[in-house]
């Protein structure tokens, strides 16, 4: 029996490139696993009124971890249109598959490495070592959304918050109403998992993005627990900072800053201009982890232009299997696979499009595990 079971979602459009390219790898290192296909993405929306079958879910159970490729996702009237007409009477509603797999196992913590590999003509900086942590269930993302909002919500909403009233007179019709949840318990977990990440990998401070002089109750909930989780962290700075400053100076001075916080819509923003900063798309891996449970996957989507031309750029896929060998303690291995990203980013001999090299998807992943052999 192998030692890892691993659910192997590719998903669709260049997923299924970008996982065929992680796996080469994978064996390359000797990584002792099982990988179990999982059914997930647009085919399954259109055929089957469900992007994220049942039976995938239940297969998720069974095994470790996952790594997950890409998904083609759409609005709700654009994927009502493509679901196949027999389907139509049964009433589906479109849904984000990844969403969905991030509440389901409780994924509630998103960390996405934003380093520059020297020699990637696409680094901002060379000097750029950030790494995002993510609240990854709540906030802005926690689903609960209203449109048309109905007149009681409105009046209750007015009893209780004097600023709800100026709405009041708004047909149903003309509002919408998107709620920032955030608890104490996932405030305290994702700074608390900022901290020990600092404190394990020597670095020398957390910066906490929010904007609690606006979003006072929300954004004040999870400062006030920052503050309290730092104390604990005696060396480790904390800094506190705004998500519209955060932005300028992330393009200012990416250098400075180690290890960032955030709710799940800031952190959002934050680990794409993150990422941009260190080669973009083709770099940013991510892995979400659960209590029990984590899913790993490049963060680009599924790129439908270049699905199966064997054309993108894997390493951001590659990344992401290195997140997940370090998750199941295969630390010897992501290192091996870390550095030999490295020395073929340095090389220069094999590159992408996105790169302004001529290489294949293929043949990337095919120089990575040469390196790691
Ligand atoms: N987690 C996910 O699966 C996920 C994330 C984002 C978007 N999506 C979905 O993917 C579909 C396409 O979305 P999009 O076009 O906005 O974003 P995208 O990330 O798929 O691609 C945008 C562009 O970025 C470049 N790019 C992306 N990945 C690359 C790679 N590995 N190497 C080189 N270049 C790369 C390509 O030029 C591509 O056209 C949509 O249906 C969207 O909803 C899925």
């Amino acid at each position: 029996m192998a030692k890892h079971k691993i659910a192997w979602l590719p998903g669709d459009g260049i997923g299924i490139d970008v996982l065929n390219a992680a796996k080469i790898i994978l064996d390359a290192l000797g990584f002792d696993a099982e990988y179990v296909p999982g059914d997930v993405g647009w085919e399954f929306w259109c055929n089957e009124g469900n992007p994220l079958p049942d039976r995938t879910i239940e297969m998720m159970k069974t095994t470790h971890c996952c790594l997950f490729g890409a998904i083609t996702s759409k609005p709700s009237e654009e994927a009502a249109r493509e679901l196949a007409p027999h389907l139509w009477p049964q009433g589906f509603v479109y849904f984000s598959p990844i969403v969905k797999i991030r509440q389901l196992f409780k994924l509630h913590t998103n960390m996405r490495p934003c380093k520059a590999f020297k020699g990637n003509p696409l680094n901002f900086r060379d000097d750029i070592d950030i790494v995002v942590f993510r609240e990854n269930t709540e906030g802005l993302y926690s689903g609960v959304e209203l449109h048309p909002v109905p007149r009681e919500v409105m009046r209750f909403l007015a009893d209780y918050q004097p600023k709800a009233r100026r709405f009041i007179h708004e047909s149903p019709d003309d509002l919408a109403i998107s709620v920032r949840v955030y608890t104490r318990k996932a405030c305290r977990s994702i700074v608390t998992q900022a901290f020990e990440y600092a404190k394990k990998h020597n670095r020398p401070n957390v910066t906490v993005v929010e904007k609690p002089n606006v979003l006072r109750e929300t954004g004040g909930l999870l400062l006030s627990e920052a503050r309290k989780t730092a104390s604990q962290f005696p060396g480790i700075e904390l800094w506190e900072t705004n998500i519209d400053a955060m932005c300028m100076w992330l393009v200012k001075n990416p250098q400075i800053y180690s290890v960032l916080c955030a709710g799940n819509m800031f952190g959002d923003i934050i680990s794409d201009l993150s990422a941009q900063l260190v080669g973009g798309l083709g770099f940013a891996s991510s892995a979400n982890i659960g209590d029990d449970y984590a899913l790993f996957e490049p963060t680009h989507g599924s790129a439908p232009k270049y699905a199966g031309m064997n054309k993108v750029n894997p390493m951001a896929a590659i990344l992401s299997a290195k997140l997940m060998l370090e998750y199941l303690k295969e630390d010897e291995k992501a290192q091996v696979l870390e550095n030999a990203v490295g020395r073929v980013i340095a090389e220069g001999k094999v590159r992408t499009y996105d790169m302004g090299g001529g290489a294949s998807t293929t043949d990337v992943a095919e120089e990575v595990a040469r390196f790691c052999r």
